[in-house]
């Protein structure tokens, strides 16, 4: 079964907005050429806008957000909602980042409102799942990765869950600069294949693209990608810098 590859660039609270517009164009220039590999770029919100104009026409790309509200419009001082990003021009929201579940508290019924506002507004979603360290040193990883996509594919329906991309991102590799091996990538990648399975079938599940993400740089892409389950990165701090980002996308 071969999956699109893919690497996703989430800025998170970075660039302003002439730094942002560099940058999506330098990551144009220097990554167009392989239209193989879908690259996804995740500016913060109020630079969705025009960086999404900029790919527009170019196929092989996609812009999105990192997040969005539960709450499809109304009274919610602050917050972003999923038609409205889908009105400027995204495709996808980054949902259930380890930052947002961890800083602003947010959990499996919340994530999964999330989840339901960004379908109906025909946006894809990347939903992020991962254990922390605590949880990898006792042995837990497996336990809390299933409670994670439990939380989810024990609600959507199997049209709905071929719009989600799946995001291993261990908490201990987040920013760290410490990484998965990709052993220890594969393993998880292929365990959560295999209990995906269970809610969608196996054929559902093949065709699932299910990255990694955690310090994943220009150093250790290429091992990474190799593996059989691995379907490409969700790039956080590797992702500020054109070139490093183009060597990843490089990797497969
Ligand atoms: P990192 O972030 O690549 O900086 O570790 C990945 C992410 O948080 O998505």
């Amino acid at each position: 079964m071969t999956r699109r590859k893919t690497v996703a660039a989430n800025w998170k609270m970075n660039t302003l907005l002439p730094e942002a517009m560099n940058l999506a164009g330098e990551i144009l220039e220097k990554t167009k050429s392989r239209s193989d590999v879908e690259k996804i770029i995740f500016p913060p919100f109020p630079f969705v806008k025009e960086v999404a104009g900029m790919f527009s026409d170019q196929s092989g790309f996609a812009v999105g957000a990192q997040n969005c509200s539960q709450h499809e419009k109304g009274a919610f001082t602050g917050e972003v909602s999923a038609p409205m990003l889908k009105s400027v021009g995204a495709a996808y929201v980054i949902i259930g980042h380890s930052e947002r579940r961890q800083q602003f508290r947010e959990e499996g019924s919340e994530l999964y409102s999330k989840v339901q506002q960004a379908l109906k507004a025909g946006l894809k979603v990347i939903y992020c799942i991962g254990e922390n360290l605590n949880e990898r040193k006792n042995e837990l990883q497996y336990k809390r990765v299933e409670e994670q996509l439990l939380e989810l594919f024990g609600k959507l329906n199997k049209e709905e869950a071929d719009q989600i991309i799946l995001a291993y991102e261990p908490v201990w590799a987040i920013g760290t600069g410490e990484t998965a091996t990709p052993a220890q990538a594969q393993d998880m990648h292929a365990f959560i294949r295999s209990r995906v399975a269970q809610w969608l079938g196996t054929v559902k599940t093949e065709k699932m693209i299910v990255l990694y993400g955690g310090s994943c740089n220009a150093k250790n892409a290429r091992d990474l990608f190799a593996c059989a389950d691995v379907d490409g990165g969700l790039i956080g701090g590797a992702s500020l810098n054109a070139e490093e980002f183009s060597v990843i996308v490089n990797s497969f």
